[in-house]
């Protein structure tokens, strides 16, 4: 993949009018010219947003590890794939070529078969970041099997909800993860969840913090001895176009989660494109993405969207402070990492510590700076560029979701000025729409409103695991033939637009989508807990922190508040996962509803950031005398 990319904004805007005045001829260049297809497709599109339906590149068939591995064997077969960083610096680096890379996937690939795994059947994998997390993930790929990778910070009760809700047949975990000074129990968060998920027939266990764990009979099976035995080639399972390759759930403003699912050769060719050209990649780059493969960041570009440009992709273990608050810098100054891609809470969490931490360090390899998740604040842009990239580096502000698959928003680096906060433009294909209220478009520049992707791109995700309905309400319906992501966002005068943030029931805290209704399903789980509300604030690090309003029942009255408090954030923990927790939580007697009974959640918001200067529209509302308590009391 050489000579698709673009090198400065006349190329980014001629390119960009092509993709948009033919999107089939567009992708189909760079589908021909740049992967390895068994049978070439019939159709480009095939697309229906009403129904919605989306097909890429129909009638084709491969499969994506063969993009990802056996394509490159020839000409890099002794390159490093997966550069692996323990959690542990003095733990050495593992270096694993691509040729290693295509025998540990293919005796993986092969384990999964012998115990029972075919093409389509779902497998979850609750693993730390250690190579086994990408070996799994392309092993299914191998096979045809639809990977589900839970973020290995949910809860049992989180984990169990999505292997029961896409019936997994198979779990693969470790005995245990390290973070940081700490080791955590995975081993036992999955013995948990399967107390509730009959489909589990076979859990693969990754030795890694070589502890003592429950094994149960005829269920669960270390992984070492099981690949010892297994056979060091793997046909490929051959893939149709649209054949699912992966879900990965993520929270939906209503209870359940959302099992997004992607298909193979679209996704395939976004992510490869997209990572290209946002990361300027070259052939002796050392990239390194900082997320979770648990994430969708990580399994597209830590995983698929690298690979498939045969560069070398870092996984890392760890936290950003440990041993110490220097340890991402140790990490590029050790390995000249050329690309590094971020969330705007960890540069906000590192800006706050010494700068001796990032001065002490040789960053010069540093090309291109990244970030993803949420918005980042001047103040943190202004930080990484000056200290991390030394003014030299272009950051690029990529704006994209779970559902998208890939990177919608971004700069090019090196074409695409960049402006702090704002994602500035489309990729190529990629046709966003502001909306108002009403449902039309608003047209011209300096302008904001809800932001839609009116065509769609390669990697979109076609439905939700199990609910096609749902997935139709929730992205075709307020707009009709738009896909509306969520998200507010404002466009400059020169047409760059700048994500204002979520205008749903999902807050981002962290980088992690987290949806109100789970939280609050799990505190009304209280027994002492009449009824809750949560929102966001804003939080230095966080960017946004959680406040929770929550009503008592009568037999919690007279209970201590700040043990109330903290059962109720352990009865989230054990829910959801730690990253829900609520930072403030106030007892109120009622909550501000409108005539109708619902919830109206705006005042709320401007309550807990402590904007109650105006209240706003407050005619609907039926019970002021609350309003006046609540704000009397807040925290
Ligand atoms: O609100 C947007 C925010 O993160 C949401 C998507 O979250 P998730 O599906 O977890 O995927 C995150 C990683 C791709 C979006 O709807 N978001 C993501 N990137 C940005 C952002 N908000 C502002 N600027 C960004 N660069």
């Amino acid at each position: 993949m050489s000579n698709y990319h673009i090198k400065n904004l006349e190329e980014y805007y001629q390119v960009y009018r092509k993709s948009v005045r033919n999107p089939q001829s567009f992708w189909e260049e760079i589908a021909e010219e740049h992967f390895l297809w068994r049978k070439r497709w019939d159709k480009v599109l095939d697309w229906d947003f009403e129904k919605p339906s989306i097909k890429w590149f129909e009638g084709a068939k491969l499969n994506i590890t063969e993009n990802c591995i056996d394509r490159h064997l020839h000409i890099r077969g002794n390159k490093t794939a997966i550069l692996f960083e323990p959690n542990d610096p003095k733990e050495e680096t593992q270096h694993i070529t691509y040729r290693q890379l295509y025998e540990r996937v293919c005796k993986f690939a092969n384990v999964l078969k012998e115990k029972g795994v075919k093409k389509g059947d779902r497998v979850c994998i609750y693993l730390p970041m250690i190579p086994e997390l990408a070996i799994s993930v392309l092993a299914c790929a191998r096979i045809g099997a639809i990977h589900s990778v839970v973020f290995a910070g949910f809860s049992s009760t989180a984990l169990a909800t999505r292997i029961n809700d896409c019936e997994a047949k198979m779990v693969i975990t470790s005995d245990g993860s390290y973070r940081g000074a700490k080791t955590i129990d995975l081993k036992g968060i999955v013995d948990d969840a399967l107390e509730h998920c009959p489909c589990v027939e076979t859990v693969l266990v990754v030795k890694r913090i070589n502890v003592e764990i429950n094994m149960k009979e005829g269920r669960d099976q270390w992984l070492q001895p099981l690949l010892d035995n297994a056979y060091q080639d793997c046909d490929p399972e051959i893939m149709d176009a649209e054949d699912p390759l992966f879900i990965l759930y993520t929270s939906g403003s209503t209870g359940r989660p959302k099992g997004m699912m992607h298909t193979t050769a679209g996704y395939m060719v976004y992510t490869a494109y997209t990572f290209k050209n946002v990361f300027q990649y070259r052939e002796d780059d050392i990239y390194w993405c900082t997320a979770d493969i648990g994430w969708i960041t990580g399994h597209s570009y830590i995983v698929y969207g690298p690979l498939a440009n045969g560069a070398t992709t870092v996984m890392f273990e760890g936290v950003p402070s440990y041993p110490d608050f220097g340890r991402f810098w140790d990490i590029v100054q050790k390995h000249k990492i050329t690309q590094f891609y971020t969330a705007p809470t960890a540069i906000r969490a590192l800006a706050k510590e010494n700068l001796d931490y990032v001065t002490n360090h040789d960053l010069s390899s540093l090309k291109v700076l990244g970030t993803v998740g949420e918005p980042i604040n001047e103040e943190a842009w202004h930080w990484y560029n000056d200290h991390v990239g030394a003014k030299k580096s272009p950051i690029v502000d990529t704006w994209w979701q779970t559902e998208t698959g890939g990177i919608l928003i971004s700069p090019i680096p090196f074409a695409t000025p960049t402006k702090p906060t704002y994602a500035t433009l489309p990729m190529p294909g990629v046709q966003p729409a502001l909306m108002d209220e009403d449902g039309k478009e608003i047209t011209g520049n300096q302008v904001d409103g809800r932001l839609c992707i009116k065509f769609p791109w390669p990697s979109m995700a076609r439905t939700i695991w199990g609910d096609h309905q749902r997935y139709k309400d929730t992205y075709f319906s307020a707009y009709p033939n738009h896909y509306f992501t969520g998200d507010g966002a404002l466009r400059d005068e020169v047409g760059y637009y700048r994500i204002t943030g979520r205008v749903d029931d999902v807050i981002i805290v962290s980088g992690h989508n987290l949806g109100t209704a789970p939280i609050e399903d799990a505190i009304n789980e209280h027994p002492a807990v009449a009824e809750s509300a949560i929102v966001g604030f804003p939080h230095d690090i966080k960017g946004n922190a959680l406040y929770g309003f929550i009503i008592l029942k009568e037999t919690g009255e007279s209970r201590d508040r700040d043990n109330l408090g903290k059962e109720v954030n352990q009865q989230i923990t054990d829910r959801i996962g730690p990253i829900a927790k609520l930072d403030k939580i106030q007892f109120v007697p009622g909550l501000p509803k409108t005539r109708s009974g619902k919830i109206m959640r705006r005042i709320l918001r401007k309550i807990a950031s402590k904007d109650t200067s105006n209240l706003g529209d407050t005619s609907t509302l039926l019970n002021p005398e609350v309003v006046e308590k609540i704000m009397e009391e807040a925290l």
